[in-house]
């Protein structure tokens, strides 16, 4: 029998509940959200920080849960996809790109929307070549970001 790997415990409050595991330091932060805890709505693309798809808040900022260690999260406070809405009860964004027609492929969707949720903090009254720069780092590969743009836009238009 080979070495165990030696685990770390860690503290990490996901959605606004605190979680306290045991990890293996190479977990990756996407796998903790994923497996650990069960929170699928986080979806793993590339793994390698490319495409956005698992894009998740790491103390209010955007962040790929891909390219960080669980370990690198303990003490913080995450928000997932999980935290906007559920099926009844859509958060304004979720709403918008229901009505848009932006969610699409829906493997990308949970990515934008955490994206699109910090851009909108930071820029409540985003234009256009801001919400496109903000999604710059969210990969579309269907339709050329029209409709998620459209979605965004409308929430926009509703804070003027
Ligand atoms: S899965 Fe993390 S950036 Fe693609
Ligand atoms: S909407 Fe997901 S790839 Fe375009």
């Amino acid at each position: 029998m080979g070495p165990r790997m030696s685990t770390r415990d860690i503290t990490v409050t996901v959605n606004g509940a605190a979680h306290r595991h045991a990890v293996e330091p190479r977990l990756l932060l996407s796998d903790f959200l994923r497996g650990t805890l069960g929170l699928t709505g986080t979806h793993v693309g590339c793994e390698h920080g490319v495409c956005g798809a698992c894009t998740v808040l790491l103390d209010g900022d955007s962040m790929r849960a891909c390219l960080m260690f669980a370990v690198q999260a303990d003490g913080c406070r995450v928000e997932t996809v999980e935290s906007l809405g559920r099926i009844g009860q859509l958060n304004p964004l979720q709403q918008s790109f229901h009505e848009h027609h932006a969610l699409q492929c829906g493997f990308c969707t949970p990515g934008m929307l955490m994206t699109a949720t910090d851009l909108l903090k930071k820029y409540p009254l985003a234009t256009d070549d801001e919400i496109r720069e903000g999604l710059s780092g969210n990969l579309c590969r269907c339709t050329g970001y029209e409709h998620i743009v459209a979605a965004i836009r409308a929430v926009v238009k509703e804070r003027t």
